[in-house]
């Protein structure tokens, strides 16, 4: 079994709503799971709008509700992230569109999806809807989305990589 860490990277927007958050629920699955080891994880933004910046802070709220400590700070997807990272997990159609568009040209090896393929509970609706602009309602139920989505994620990645 190789012991190269699974690189996982997690893009939305802005990099300061939905990729942080799951980036950090997700690191946490990973550690309740003792298999901080194996994996490699960050996350990213396409517009680059919020470079520098900390998440933003009804993220933050709720990821400390939830036991979540974000420490991240925004970044946008550069075309390094798209050949070192095999598994790319688009919040939304428009992110996975631009994704998969820049990585044609330069990554044609990167297994680019929604993330959100993995939510258990999920109808047909696939995006991970954009917070920034409503309530603290949305919030939550985006850190929902990612929670459960994260879990099948996991669960597909141990299973694929015998973890
Ligand atoms: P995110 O949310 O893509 O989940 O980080 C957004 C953050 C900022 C903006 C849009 C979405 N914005 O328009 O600045």
């Amino acid at each position: 079994m190789s012991e190269e860490p699974v690189s996982v990277l997690f893009v939305c927007l802005g990099n300061i709503c939905r990729s942080p958050l799951a980036e950090g629920v997700f690191r946490s699955l990973v550690a309740e799971a003792g298999l901080e080891h194996r994996f490699e994880i960050d996350s990213a933004g396409t517009s680059g709008w919020h470079d520098g910046e900390p998440p933003d802070a009804r993220t933050l709220a709720v990821a400390l509700r939830r036991g979540v400590e974000l420490t991240r700070i925004s970044r946008r997807v550069t075309d390094s992230d798209l050949q070192r990272f095999r598994h790319i997990l688009a919040m939304d159609g428009d992110n996975l569109r631009e994704l998969q568009r820049r990585a044609a040209r330069t990554a044609p090896q990167a297994d680019v999806r929604l993330l959100r393929d993995f939510d258990s509970a999920a109808d047909s609706r696939r995006d991970i809807p954009d917070p920034y602009f409503g309530g603290t309602d949305g919030f939550e139920d985006v850190h929902d989305i990612v929670d459960r989505s994260c879990r099948g994620l996991l669960a597909e990645l141990r299973a694929r990589y015998g973890l």
